[in-house]
């Protein structure tokens, strides 16, 4: 399929709004992306034709309903290379799968042991392993970054070791795009003894991913940012790691057999999968998996790439502005202008039409790395065209001057 912005644009009837009389350009897809029509069909088609609730019934509608749901679960399967769909946990999303292995590795964890994370991770793979540290009497160790929003990987080699019992990386920063050396990293703290999760929130969107290629452990990202609804996501797990670990949540789905006088819990994916989960998010976020795969990840990586260079020249241009983040960058980039705050610079360009994100992107600590309390940033998607780009940064230079 050529790609072409302007027709997958028609996809997605949001993106013909305006906003305060101007055509919206959004341009916040970092924190959510937009949904297709094929995604919004999908979810309609479910509630219209298949709704029931899953691995339950004997009914026509049950039936229905688990073989869509199990099908959703091949196909995110499929997306990820996954050895098995067995390995392929749905969660309300990226917050939802890390908070799930800080718990379940918790046992392994002790005073003496080491969790290492990034300068750049958003809180949410911060908070849980801090929590699992309180817990565990762990240490939380930090990989610091360059100047250039680049991690230090001299650091990162002198930091791992034999007490390194936990990597979780993000994979892309959310707030400046750096993208890390993930597959690199794994490798370096599998061979010292580590578990690795990979943050894949913004990766996922952005990047083909082979989570077999990548050597990792376990992997997460939300469907709400590649083209689906919000309140679904996937923990991938590799199977000799999910089968040996403990479950986290209990209820129903999850058990074999359950007797006053104990439990025993069902195989994978169902251990982790306790509760009636978001069936139709499943099935919208396959849906959205095969939209973003017609058009190809290499693709999308490849326009969304073009789009970033073209926005760094052209604020680079505007007087007083500071790029944050390597050139290389995928997904975001984040920017100041001196003597302007990024509140009132992110309001100003929201009356102008062009829908951006400011302030700290959850990331308070890297903010605080670089001494500012935050940014604005400008997250592109596949739809977003060089025009849009163009008005970004017109826009920007307008209320810089009016706001200076
Ligand atoms: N993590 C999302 C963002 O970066 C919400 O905006």
């Amino acid at each position: 399929m050529s790609f072409d912005p302007a027709s997958i644009r028609e996809d997605f009837p949001i993106l013909a709004s305006e906003v305060n009389g101007r055509p919206l350009v959004y341009l916040d897809n970092a924190a959510t992306s937009q949904t297709p029509r094929q995604v919004l069909d999908a979810s309609r088609h479910y509630y219209e034709a298949v709704n029931a609730n899953i691995h339950r019934g004997t009914h026509h509608l049950a039936r229905a309903a688990t073989a869509a749901h199990e099908e959703a679960r091949q196909a995110v399967a499929r997306h990820l290379n996954a050895a098995s769909s067995d390995e392929v946990i749905f969660t309300s999303g990226t917050t939802d799968g890390i908070n799930l292995v800080a718990n379940i590795l918790g046992g392994e964890l002790g005073a003496g042991d080491e969790v290492l994370i990034s300068t750049l991770e958003h809180h949410s793979n911060i908070v849980p392993w801090q929590m699992l540290c309180e817990r565990s009497g762990a240490s939380l160790k930090v990989i610091p970054c360059h100047d250039d929003g680049t991690l230090d990987l001299d650091a990162f080699h002198q930091l791992l070791g034999g007490r390194t019992r936990v990597l979780a990386l993000t994979w892309i920063s959310n707030a400046f795009g750096t993208v890390n050396p993930v597959a690199e990293m794994t490798a370096a703290a599998k061979r010292a003894g580590a578990r690795v999760l990979i943050d894949a929130a913004q990766a996922v969107p952005h990047l083909p991913v082979d989570v077999q290629a990548l050597g990792a452990d376990f992997l997460a990202f939300s469907g709400h940012k590649v083209y689906a609804p919000t309140g679904i996501g996937v923990l991938w797990g590799r199977r000799e790691v999910l089968d040996e670990l403990p479950p986290w949540r209990g209820g129903g789905e999850m058990i074999k057999e359950v007797r006053f006088e104990g439990t025993t819990y069902n195989d994978l994916p169902f251990k982790y999968e306790a509760g009636t989960p978001n069936i139709e998010g499943a099935i919208a976020l396959a849906a959205a998996l095969a939209w973003a795969d017609a058009i190809g990840l290499d693709t999308i990586h490849r326009h969304e790439e073009q789009l970033l260079a073209r926005a760094a020249d052209a604020l680079s241009g505007i007087a007083g502005v500071r790029l944050y983040g390597p050139r290389r960058r995928a997904g975001a980039l984040s920017f100041a202008i001196e003597g302007v705050h990024h509140y009132d610079l992110g309001t100003l360009i929201d009356q102008m039409g062009v829908a951006v994100r400011t302030g700290h992107h959850c990331c308070q600590p890297l903010m605080a790395r670089f001494g500012v309390t935050g940014t604005t940033r400008a997250s592109v998607a596949c739809y977003n065209t060089a025009e849009e780009i163009d008005t970004l940064a017109s826009c920007v230079e307008k209320a810089a001057m009016m706001l200076k």
